[in-house]
């Protein structure tokens, strides 16, 4: 299939979306959206991949939702049509997803890369949810993943007052789990995607949903659960394969069986 918005490549069991609108900083329309589920569901169905790498360019993960799309909405327009459901399609995704951002992750964009499950950044990096200069607030789940990932008192500073955080500052707050060089952000982002996929990729599912978890209940709940799909990672064949592999000091051959 061919993309307008996006471009999609595979690094061995690595599936590579890369945004593609660069003239307008990867601005995320919808049909942009509409794309980037389509890989999605196409990934999800692909035993071939176990992880998939979300990235924009140097200059822009993506600089917010489109601008000139929402421009002429009126609420009953916004609401109506309810436009930002299809951006939930990216949480409901069972294998991991690793975003690489370099230069701006504005508004919507840095909405999508806290969607994702694992953030690396490059060294240009900013973070921000400017909507406040708009007239608007964070639409697709800023107010609730910034607050989550840095705290009240910044998620606040941010949301309020549209300030931007450097790569630096977003490592420190734990909105990113490591900082790169920016030309490296790619590959780096691929290296942690390729070893996840290496390991039994129903495993790799349970534990992310597990960890996943951990944002929608008690921490009781939450470890009830855990223990539960614990037990059940006793069922796959790669439970047996990995400890014989230890016991036997082998590498374990995964079949994600
Ligand atoms: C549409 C956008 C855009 C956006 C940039 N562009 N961001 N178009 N929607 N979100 C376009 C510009 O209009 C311009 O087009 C081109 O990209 C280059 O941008 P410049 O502004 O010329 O670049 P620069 O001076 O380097 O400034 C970079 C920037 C600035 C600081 C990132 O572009 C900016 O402030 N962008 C808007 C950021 C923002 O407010 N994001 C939140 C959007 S609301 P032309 O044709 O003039 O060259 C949102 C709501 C989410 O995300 C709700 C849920 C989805």
């Amino acid at each position: 299939m061919a993309y307008e918005n996006i471009t999609v490549d595979r690094r061995g069991r690595v599936g590579l979306i890369t945004l593609n609108r660069p003239k307008a900083l990867n601005a995320l329309n919808g049909a942009l959206i509409d794309e980037l589920n389509a890989v999605l569901d196409s990934f999800e169905a692909d035993e071939e991949i176990g992880a998939v790498v979300i990235t924009g360019n140097e200059k822009a993960f993506a600089a917010g939702a489109d601008i000139t799309e929402m421009r002429s909405m009126s609420f009953v327009d916004a609401h109506g049509s309810d436009f930002i459901a299809k951006w939930n399609r990216i949480t409901a995704f069972r294998k991991p997803v690793v975003a690489a951002i370099a230069g701006y992750a504005l508004g919507g964009g840095c909405e999508l890369a806290m969607m994702c499950d694992i953030a690396i950044a490059g060294d240009n990096a900013k973070f921000g949810q400017p909507e406040i200069k708009l007239g608007v607030i964070p639409g697709a789940g800023g107010t609730q993943r910034l607050t989550r990932a840095v705290g009240k008192s910044k998620a606040m500073e941010m949301i309020l007052t549209g300030r931007m955080m450097n790569a630096e500052e977003a490592e420190r707050s734990g909105l990113v789990s490591r900082v790169v060089p920016v030309a490296d952000v790619v590959d780096e982002a691929i290296t942690v995607a390729e070893r996840i996929a290496h390991f039994s990729a129903p495993t790799v599912a349970l534990a992310k949903a597990s960890v996943n978890r951990a944002f929608e209940t008690t921490l009781a709940e939450g470890v009830l659960y855990e223990r539960a799909v614990f037990y059940a990672s006793f069922a796959t064949e790669d439970k047996r394969e990995g400890m014989d592999a230890f016991i036997e000091k082998r590498e374990p051959a995964f079949t994600n069986r």
